[in-house]
């Protein structure tokens, strides 16, 4: 599935962070092996076996005691997180209808239900920290917690669910690699299965991209045309650049982030070059060049007044995809309140039975 089959090298095929994925794994089997220290000596003591733990690079479970912030922040983010996977299941499932064929159509489907997956590994991650996934999605549909806003942009093409594969899970990819070292032992657990299946989506974009730019003329200007609008956009969702990240430094001490937004913004303008050059697409930036100094590509901003705008709720699509998610939910009512009331059948004949 990982194979090379477009003469691409390895690193432009996103070979080189599966490569990440798997040591990051390594790495967590190795510090579950490792001898902890066994427990906190007292009460006065939790705040200095949390940071000997994180200082460790050894993993915070749910059962530890951990800083209130701490606990919050990840809530923030994992919940964030969480809702991304699902709302971001609209942009594209918009095309499983229209795919171009079956064996498209077959592809784009499992790619959406992998996104509904992830998004409840990281609810479920997110719940062990103590927060219900009834209040989480409350959180969403009330306005107070965010998605990611590219998802608040139209697909309007067929060749935009192959940007979107490309550029978008190929950006989520670069975010979470480093994630799968993340100091809270469930978040981290849930990104390396997640990293592992957004390979396969960056790999399904891209070839649908490699597809339409070796077709016809129209089918190359329909290519060109999605990564013209989805270029900036995909630069966006590393957030605003380092001096006006509020929550940065912060995270980075308790090793839930461990690069700065603009370094990983970086890392993936330099990725997608030469990945663009062996789709035989141009990236919408006249001012790209390498910097021979720098070791690396020199790039024009994205536009972070959008981004805002944007994230305030003033984007294209942002009411259509939050009216989506409310009418969905209260089409799935039904379902939430069969499986309670099974549940609760289960549990008393359990009872009866215990009791027999
Ligand atoms: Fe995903
Ligand atoms: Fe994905």
């Amino acid at each position: 599935m990982y194979g090379n089959d477009f003469g691409a090298p390895e690193e432009a095929s996103g070979g080189g962070l599966l490569g990440e994925v798997e040591a990051a794994e390594a790495a967590l089997r190795e510090a579950a092996a490792r001898q902890r220290r066994g427990a906190p000596a007292s009460d006065d003591d939790l705040a200095g076996f949390f940071a000997e733990v994180v200082e460790a690079d050894q993993k915070i479970e749910p059962r530890d005691w951990m800083p209130e912030a701490y606990r919050k922040t990840l809530i923030r983010q994992i919940a964030q997180h969480a809702h991304s996977e699902i709302i971001g299941m609209q942009p594209e499932g918009n095309w499983i209808s229209r795919a171009p064929s079956l064996k498209r159509k077959a592809i784009l489907l499992a790619k959406v239900q992998d996104e509904a997956g992830h998004g409840l590994y990281l609810y479920a991650a997110a719940e062990t920290l103590g927060i219900s996934r009834d209040e989480l999605v409350d959180l969403l549909l009330n306005g107070r917690q965010k998605y990611s806003s590219i998802f608040n942009y139209p697909t309007l093409t067929w060749a935009d669910v192959g940007a979107i594969g490309w550029l978008v899970d190929g950006a989520a990819i670069v975010n979470q690699v480093p994630l799968c070292r993340c100091s809270y032992g469930p978040y981290a657990r849930a990104m390396i299965r997640i990293c592992k299946e957004e390979s396969f989506h960056q790999r399904q974009g891209y070839e649908i991209l490699h597809t339409l730019s070796h077709g016809t003329p129209e089918q190359k200007a329909m290519a060109q045309d999605a990564l013209d609008r989805w270029w900036y956009p995909s630069l966006a969702m590393f957030g605003p650049p380092d001096g006006e990240s509020t929550h940065s430094t912060q995270s980075m001490a308790w090793k839930i982030k461990r690069f700065s937004n603009d370094e990983l913004r970086q890392r993936f303008v330099d990725m997608c070059v030469q990945q663009a050059e062996i789709l035989g697409l141009t990236i919408p930036d006249p001012d790209l060049r390498w910097n021979d100094e720098r070791q690396a590509y020199d790039f024009t901003q994205p536009d972070y007044d959008e981004l805002m705008r944007v994230i305030s709720g003033d984007g294209p699509c942002n009411r259509q995809r939050m009216a989506h998610r409310r009418q969905a939910h209260a089409d799935g009512a039904w379902v939430r309140e069969a499986a309670t009331a099974y549940a609760a059948k289960r549990a008393a004949e359990n009872k009866e039975k215990v009791a027999a």
